[in-house]
């Protein structure tokens, strides 16, 4: 894709990754990416504002000979992930007069990773500023949304927010701007949840540190340039807010019926309760789904068969990714079959230690589920309602 012009002297000249289907080796990609790159020109200097990943620079590279730029005096790393720093290095060699503007922590991280030498370096203050003639940048410390280096660049005259990683997506897109928002949103979702999730605490500090911003647009460095802000911060402030609704994600497998039989009984008896149910069967689930639907979630229920005296593989990666994504869910159940016995429940229960969830009583079957336990399945969604209607989750 060609560069595209955001605003007069300024640029993206990123790369859109139709292709990538998976990032980090585990987060799915259905709607490929976009590493984002922007080049701002000045009266005095320029300044490049984040790179892209290495398989891509080819295409940065093309952009900046596109827009004849012979002359970079400032690369802004916001963070120091590879994918928006690893051209770094190239774009030193072939601007070797210019310098690299971030944070100390940051400095360390891509000296670190990336091996650039020190004297490259010049560090900014949180809230400090960098001229580039007619043009300034303020620079604001944004820790753990998602390392802890991140940082945004605002550039005063044009109000713009560049924000790397944060109000992002993975979305390619030929369309430089949003123009579907409802695709966008989805995406967007995904993006929080799968990646900035864990770190809702800082989410909502973040979002707080820039509400009395002046911004016409936020740049991320993944998906498309919002030019209504407004879109994607209310989104995220209600994402990051401790508001849950009244649904369950219900994650589950079932080798012989067992398990299954008491996941669809339980699915039957929340939505006769009016709850909105999202069941996962693990052996087929697209973990940013999965993700996604945690972001809401006022409880999520766990079902596994017992493998080997514990919890069915599947299951065991699935729980270790709730926990690590740390939904606000405030309930949580596990439920099951054994055939001899195993301590399938607490193993479980260990793996989710991260959940600030109250846990509500478990099932555990012996073999197939009998009367009784079909009617400890109708106590179990009763209590979720019971405890969705307290805590106001349902709302009448
Ligand atoms: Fe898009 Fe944290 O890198």
């Amino acid at each position: 894709m060609a560069s595209q012009k955001l605003r007069p002297n300024i640029y993206w000249v990123g790369a859109v990754d139709w292709d990538r289907r998976l990032f980090d080796e585990l987060i799915p990609l259905p709607d490929g990416t976009s590493y984002n790159s922007y080049f701002i020109k000045g009266s005095e200097k320029t300044a490049l504002i984040d790179a892209v990943y290495p398989p891509k620079e080819g295409e940065l590279l093309k952009h900046l000979k596109e827009l004849d730029v012979e002359r970079i005096d400032y690369v802004i790393a916001n963070h120091a992930e590879q994918d928006h720093s690893g051209a770094i290095p190239r774009i030193l060699e072939l601007y070797p007069d210019a310098k690299v503007i971030t944070n100390p922590k940051c400095k360390t991280m891509l000296m670190d990773l990336l091996l650039i030498p020190d004297e490259k370096f010049t560090t900014v203050e949180d809230n400090g500023t960098l001229s580039l003639g007619d043009k300034t940048l303020r620079f604001l410390y944004v820790p753990w949304v998602h390392w802890p280096e991140t940082m945004f660049t605002y550039l005063e005259e044009e109000k713009i927010l560049f924000t790397c990683d944060f109000l992002g997506s993975h979305l390619a897109t030929s369309d430089f701007f949003v123009t579907d928002e409802a695709k966008t949103y989805e995406a967007a979702k995904r993006y929080y949840a799968e990646i900035m999730m864990p770190f809702r605490s800082f989410v909502r500090k973040n979002l707080e540190k820039i509400e009395d911003l002046d911004i016409e647009l936020v740049a991320p460095s993944h998906g498309p340039v919002y030019d209504n802000p407004d879109f994607i911060l209310d989104a995220y402030q209600d994402w990051a807010s401790g508001e849950v609704k009244n649904e369950v994600v219900l994650l589950y497998v079932s080798m012989y019926g067992s398990t299954g039989k008491m996941v669809n009984f339980l699915l039957d008896a929340l939505i006769k309760r009016g709850i909105t149910v999202k069941p996962f069967n693990l052996t087929k689930t697209d973990i940013g789904e999965l993700a996604m639907a945690l972001v809401d979630t006022a409880t999520i229920v766990i079902a596994s068969p017992t493998v080997l005296g514990g919890p069915h593989p599947d299951v065991v990666h699935a729980a270790y990714l709730v926990n690590a994504f740390r939904p606000k869910a405030r309930f949580a159940a596990i439920i099951g079959s054994y055939g001899w016995g195993g301590k399938m429940v607490d193993k479980i229960g260990e793996l989710l230690s991260n959940l600030k969830a109250e846990m509500l009583e478990a099932v555990l079957v012996k073999g197939h589920p009998r009367k009784e336990d079909f009617r400890s399945l109708e106590n179990l969604a009763e209590k979720i309602y019971n405890k969705h209607k307290e805590h106001r989750i349902i709302k009448s």
